[in-house]
């Protein structure tokens, strides 16, 4: 009875990350870089895009390691590592895989490279730089809402 609500604890921690690190990036996608692309002075749009997406990259990196450390918590507890091997659990995967991608760019290649090489781009083409950003945002999004999808549904028991 205890372990189950340790259970139930991942799993609110578990989504509580996912509400804050998803929604923020559908903020991003969806109103700020829109809202950033019509700022006409480029150096006042790099400026204010870097001061607001460093702020929320601080938040997502939190939500990311809550969201990873109850996700493993609930695999191990219902000893699920098998779904990885049936496509039925396509969910388990594209979950696994978004969160993957996430942590490289926060952890990884934000603080090593990609923070510089951006800036460098969008000082050189500001609208090429941006109109990137937004696409890469969207497919991620994309994703991350049909991992969402996938999940709430396989985790309430429908069969896919
Ligand atoms: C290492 C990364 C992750 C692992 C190991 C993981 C693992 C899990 C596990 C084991 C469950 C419970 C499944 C069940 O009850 O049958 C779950 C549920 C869920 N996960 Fe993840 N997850 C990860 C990342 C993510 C990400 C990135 C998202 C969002 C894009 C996400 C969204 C959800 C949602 C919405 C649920 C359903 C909660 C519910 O309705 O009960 N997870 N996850």
């Amino acid at each position: 009875m205890e372990n189950i609500s340790y259970l139930v604890l991942a799993r609110i921690l578990h989504v509580i990350g996912v509400v804050i690190w998803i929604g923020g990036v559908a903020f991003v996608t969806t109103v700020l870089i829109p809202s950033l692309k019509k700022i006409a002075d480029t150096h006042d749009r790099l400026e204010l895009f870097e001061q607001l997406e460093g702020k929320f990259a601080f938040q997502a990196k939190i939500a990311t390691l809550i969201t990873g450390v109850s996700g493993y918590y609930m695999l191990d507890f219902l000893n699920a590592w098998d779904r990885y091997l049936h496509l039925q659990f396509w969910w388990m995967h594209l979950m696994t895989f978004i969160w993957v991608i996430f942590t490289v760019v926060l952890f990884v290649l934000e603080p090593l490279f990609l923070h510089r090489w951006f800036r460098e781009q969008a000082t050189k083409d500001s609208e090429n730089a941006f109109a990137w950003l937004h696409r890469i945002h969207i497919v991620l999004l994309t994703l991350s809402m049909l991992a969402v999808l996938g999940a709430v549904a396989g985790s309430h028991g429908f069969n896919f």
